[in-house]
């Protein structure tokens, strides 16, 4: 028997792999992704490999997980209720839909995966499972064993002596790619506590520790993909690269917030996500001057929805995909420049151009202009005439 596990090197997935061994006698599979997270990876194969995997992939997906997930959104413009940028709900389609292939190409009898019953991730690892290979058999070890928390995990680990590099006091529950780092858990659970920063922040710093000199950033858009920083051209992938290392150090990207998971509970979050939100504010400042008021309207009410789908796991349906298709035809204009001023933790608007730019300066100045101000005179008694009628009649009523 094979299972295929879904690998990142920390507490939840290392545990699985003697669990596994112990409760099904099967041969484990680790497979990792490498989705931008950066020095998480080193070491990792040993580490696998001592814990008592038969073998480790480690797949590269930075690219793919930029240009096929983390653009598409972005584009559309979605953002989980206030603020989440949704780092870890688009990582866990592309790694779970890799895992299949992998699982297919080993002929395994099983996905295993380490996310608790309690949240998010294990529906979106599995609702994509299902659009893949909709007969495989899932384990989700944390909703069969007796260990009950992280400190049941630690002494289990330990036990079975699993090499952690975390201590009791400080294990975050972390999730790390090249957009976010996301932290929850242990104060955090209170969200009376304000977040010690200083001592979280991994990406960047806190606006107090950011420069006292304002930087700033210009940003290239090509239908709505981004492909220049500071007038050099790069891929999508090195644009959230340098944007991170600029917003971090300006400490743009902080978000502390208590969000709605799928799966009924609200919950604490402080995320990290320095390029990404410099990203989005530069997207929407250009779409300010390329998309016509009533596409915009429709746009932002479709962003919730797309939103939705992200953060639920519903990456693979038919309705993202019809809404990328809406969203892709709106960007055929969505070209230009965007310059930012990043301020400790702000990001102000410094300025904007585009060959398709809707704004007339010609229409909207309060100098001399083609605007003809008497058409307004007709326009407004139109537009006004429920109101005046309304008004009319009420005081025709009171006066009867
Ligand atoms: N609450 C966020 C979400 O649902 C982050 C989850 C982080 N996941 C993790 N395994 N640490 O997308
Ligand atoms: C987990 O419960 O495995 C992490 C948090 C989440 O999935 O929302």
């Amino acid at each position: 028997k094979k299972a295929v596990l879904a690998y990142s090197g920390g507490l939840d997935t290392s545990i699985i792999i003697p669990w596994l061994k112990e409760n099904y006698g099967c041969e484990v599979i680790a497979v990792s992704a490498d989705v931008g997270q950066g020095d998480e990876l080193e070491g990792l194969e040993q580490k696998a490999l001592k814990t008592g995997a038969s073998k480790l992939y480690i797949l590269d997906l930075v690219d793919e997980f930029v240009n096929d997930y983390i653009i598409p959104t972005m584009k559309a413009g979605a953002v989980y209720e206030d603020g989440y940028l949704l780092g870890t709900s688009f990582a866990r389609p592309i790694i779970a839909k890799k895992i299949v292939e992998i699982a297919k190409a080993e002929g395994a009898d099983a996905i295993v995966h380490g996310c608790t019953g309690k949240g998010n991730d294990q529906v979106r690892f599995e609702l994509t499972i299902k659009a893949f290979a909709p007969e495989m058999t899932i384990i989700a070890p944390w909703r069969i064993w007796d260990l009950k928390s992280r400190d049941d995990e630690i002494d289990y680990a330990e036990a079975h002596n699993i090499p952690l590099k975390i201590n009791r006091e400080t294990n975050y529950s972390k999730d790390k790619n090249l957009w976010h780092l996301s932290h929850e858990g242990l104060d955090l659970e209170d969200p009376g506590n304000e977040p010690d920063l200083e001592s979280i922040l991994e990406m960047g710093v806190t606006p107090e520790a950011a420069p006292d000199e304002p930087a700033y950033v210009t940003v290239d858009f090509d239908k709505g993909v981004p492909v220049a920083v500071n007038g050099e051209e790069m891929s999508a992938t090195e644009v959230i690269r340098q944007l991170n290392v600029l917003g971090g150090a300006n400490g743009v990207g902080i978000q502390d917030l208590v969000e709605n998971r799928l799966v009924g509970m609200k919950s604490r979050g402080v995320y990290e996500t320095p390029g990404g939100t410099i990203l989005y504010r530069a997207h929407t400042v250009l779409e300010t001057i390329t998309l016509d008021k009533e596409t915009l309207r429709v746009k932002t009410q479709l962003a919730q929805k797309y939103a939705d789908l992200v953060y639920n796991g519903q990456w693979f349906t038919p309705l993202r995909e019809a809404l990328d298709a809406f969203v892709d035809k709106t960007q055929q204009t969505v070209t230009g420049t965007v310059r930012l001023k990043l301020y400790k933790g702000n990001v102000m608007n410094a300025g904007v151009w585009s060959p398709y730019s809707l704004y007339s300066e010609s229409v909207a100045t309060f100098g001399e202009s083609d605007y003809n101000q008497k058409d307004s005179e007709g326009f407004i008694n139109l537009f006004g005439l429920p109101i005046k009628v309304k008004a009319t009649l009420d005081a025709q009523r009171e006066d009867a």
